[in-house]
């Protein structure tokens, strides 16, 4: 059998521009790779054959930038909506290219949560589809989850009760769907899953399952920080080539050997750091350019941006290909 999941990655990343103006989210590169390559390697690592990528925006680099897979993993295929449909009519769009019973996923989690365990809870519970849960402290941004004894859903609170205290289960975006309960999915117009299928489903086949371990949508400039800071000092298990010391530097970039770097710096391909500048919480992405003397802080350079020699940058996210000048 070709256990299949369906990724969401339709989204134009209004949120982290002006980073995703011209690049999806999906292959903006996390440390040393495009981020989706971090959730392929999960899915394979749950013995998933096959990736569906559900695209819109920009879907021709998505498809350069992460090819059909290659030998290792999964395989990837692409299909792309001709307008952004919901998150649930970009799922019932796949259908056609669906088994019986698949994951689904939203694009922008950086996660090793345990979706074998998942599957195995609504294969035992006989689900129609299953939610992966996640304890969050603060929920007041996240819609909770209620559950039943026996997993199933209860209930779905938009919002926590004003002076609501501890912890929360929230959806992670991470799913086991059945096919057939795309039946409930209007067509020809959006439709969002979280919002107008699953509340359908309560007390008919929707369930709930705690997953622990580490979890993070990138979706914001601070969490995509975050997460990078997360990876480089070895708080989420990843491949990506660091050594836990909190500073990544690319081999193909060149830095001065009077540059400070650090702490907490990632410095990827093809950037050029000039002598006596100093980089510190800030990644810089292929190809900037930082003269001699320049600081730069608690920023994200985009692409082939270039600070200026003696300028201070902090708190920017810059565009790409963007100059600051003295
Ligand atoms: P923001 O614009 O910053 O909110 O980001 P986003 O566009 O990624 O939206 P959001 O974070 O709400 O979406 C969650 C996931 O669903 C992301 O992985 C999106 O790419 C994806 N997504 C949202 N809407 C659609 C859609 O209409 N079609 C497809 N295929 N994917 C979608």
């Amino acid at each position: 059998m070709t256990l299949q999941a369906l990724v969401l990655v339709g989204g134009k990343g209004t949120r982290l521009q002006p980073l995703t103006s011209e690049i999806p989210k999906p292959i903006l590169t996390l440390v040393d790779r495009p981020f989706m390559r971090y959730m392929i390697e999960w899915l394979g690592s749950h013995g998933v054959d096959e990736v569906v990528l559900a695209c819109g925006f920009l879907p021709d680099q998505l498809q350069g930038v992460l090819g059909d897979g290659g030998e290792d993993g999964p395989r990837l295929r692409y299909l792309v909506e001709p307008e952004p449909l919901g998150t649930a009519g970009a799922i019932k769009f796949a259908a056609p290219y669906l088994a019986d019973r698949f994951f689904a996923l939203n694009g922008d989690v950086l996660t090793d949560l345990d979706l074998t365990a998942l599957w195995e809870f609504h294969e035992e519970r006989q689900a129609r589809v299953s939610l992966g849960l996640y304890p969050v402290d603060d929920p007041s941004n996240f819609g909770l989850v209620d559950l039943n004894q026996d997993g199933s859903v209860r209930d779905f609170h938009e919002k926590p009760d004003p002076g609501h205290v501890g912890s929360g289960l929230v959806s992670a975006g991470a799913y086991v769907i059945d096919r057939e309960a795309l039946d409930l999915v209007p067509e020809d117009r959006k439709v969002s899953i979280e919002h107008e299928v699953f509340p359908l489903l309560v007390g008919d086949g929707l369930y709930g399952l705690r997953l622990d371990g580490y979890w993070k949508d990138i979706g914001t400039p601070e969490r995509y920080l975050e997460a990078t800071w997360d990876i480089i000092e070895n708080r989420v298990e990843t491949a990506a080539d660091v050594d836990g010391r909190g500073v990544y530097v690319s081999p193909e970039a060149q830095v001065s050997s009077r540059a400070t770097i650090g702490p907490r710096t990632v410095i990827a391909d093809g950037c050029k750091v000039g002598d006596g500048a100093r980089i510190s919480d800030s990644v810089l992405l292929e190809g900037c350019r930082v003269g001699e003397d320049a600081v730069i802080t608690d920023s994200i350079l985009a692409p082939g941006v270039s600070v200026a020699s003696g300028v201070a940058v902090g708190e920017l996210v810059i565009g790409k290909n963007g100059h600051v000048d003295a």
